[in-house]
């Protein structure tokens, strides 16, 4: 039977500690309404204890949001607690997310303490998160660098504690996709009481590997993913919310589905590159300038044949409007013929290589040959039109 993942978005809360990408109130409030439309599950709306301004903002998205479960981030800290909880009062579904570093090397560096010892402060935190609501979330910050058998203890334990979620962030974006599968399928296979709450993937993507890691995840049994349009974040970012809501969709054989809209995403992708002031690369999967623009003449040709050989997903399926031929210097007859036809130029066949090679000139001299280019060439070339 297909599995729902559930899709929580960290946009406004690990994406927005970006520098340079601070949005004010009012901007929070427009993204997290996209973000409810989009269908996301939950969406994380800040850090409330960490100032006035994100106490605000957790404040004001709780209010609006119609359908999503609304999330602010604590510290295993009693007085983050009372403050998250504060801030979500108006939430209708609202879910406190709390923990503690879980590797070694934050047990040690971070928190000057011991396996135990933060055994201790993870299961409090949750209790007191549950005093306040219902669904609360553990993170286990840095579980991708932690000892695997005190992983299980400790989601064990939390999930006994009332945990609904447990989150295994690898922090550090440190993971390959065959280690993450591993390390969740060791969870789900010698955490006790693994069945009462949901596995979360919250990937970072410091080895270019945060979408691979979050299916990787997914396909050994984690129901939750977390992530960020356009897959901003802290350094090299979070795990893109489009990459991993497309492959789901895409890969029929992993049986997953997900709430999201996907011909939302193109939109909301241009959305929170202007509003974050964060570009967004061209080559950048789903929502990049060129993830639908073929250039090299085989391409061209190949696509102009038939979109699929060079297409797994249509353009329309994400909201942008049509595949591009970007007519250059690699382009072949085929596409310049086709592009012609559509600006209304009809080409006798005796005038077809005269014009290719006038084209190949123009397009070594000016590099991307645009339809104004185009028709100012015809022109001057005086041809029938
Ligand atoms: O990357 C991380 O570990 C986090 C946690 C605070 C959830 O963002
Ligand atoms: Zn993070």
């Amino acid at each position: 039977m297909s599995k729902q993942i559930f899709i929580f978005d960290t946009t406004l809360r690990d994406g927005e500690q970006v520098p340079g990408c601070q949005l004010n109130i009012d901007e929070k409030v427009m993204i997290a309404k996209r973000l409810d439309e989009l269908g996301v599950d939950i969406i994380e709306a800040g850090f409330p204890v960490s100032s006035p301004g994100d106490f605000k903002s957790v404040e004001a998205v709780s209010k609006v949001v119609q359908n999503a479960t609304v999330c602010g981030l604590t510290r295993a800290v009693k007085n983050d607690i009372e403050v998250a909880a504060e801030a979500l009062k108006h939430a209708k579904r609202p879910r406190i997310h709390t923990g503690i570093g879980s590797s070694d090397i934050h047990i040690k560096h971070k928190f000057n303490s011991n396996r135990d010892g933060i055994l201790e402060r993870a299961v409090d935190a949750v209790k007191y998160a549950k005093i306040f609501v219902e669904d609360v979330e553990f993170y286990a910050e840095d579980a991708g660098r932690a000892d695997l058998e005190f992983l299980a203890r400790l989601t064990e334990a939390v999930i006994k504690a009332g945990a609904t979620v447990v989150n295994l962030p690898d922090t550090t974006g440190y993971l390959l996709p065959t280690v993450m599968y591993e390390r969740i399928s060791y969870l789900m296979n010698n955490v006790p009481n693994v069945d009462k709450a949901i596995l979360s993937m919250h990937c970072h993507n410091d080895l270019g590997m945060a979408t691979a890691n979050t299916i990787a995840g997914v396909q050994a049994g984690a129901r939750q993913v977390e992530v960020t349009i356009n897959g901003i974040g802290e350094r090299a970012g979070n795990t893109s919310l489009e990459e991993v809501a497309m492959t789901l969709k895409v890969h029929k054989e992993l049986d997953c589905y997900t709430n999201i809209k996907s011909e939302m995403l193109y939109p909301l992708s241009k959305l929170v590159e202007d509003t974050m002031r964060m570009p967004v690369q061209s080559n950048k999967a789903i929502v990049g300038r060129n993830a639908f623009a073929h250039s090299s003449g085989i391409h061209q040709d190949g696509f102009l044949k038939n979109a699929e050989n060079y297409e797994i997903m249509t353009p329309q399926s994400v909201g942008v409007d049509k595949s591009d031929i970007v007519l250059t210097a690699r382009s072949g007859r085929h596409a310049l013929r086709h592009r012609l036809a559509i600006l209304g130029f009809n080409i006798a066949k005796n005038e077809a290589d005269g014009i290719y090679n006038e084209f190949l000139e123009l397009a070594d001299r000016i590099k991307e040959v645009n339809d104004k280019d185009l028709v100012d060439l015809m022109k001057e070339l005086v041809v029938e039109v």
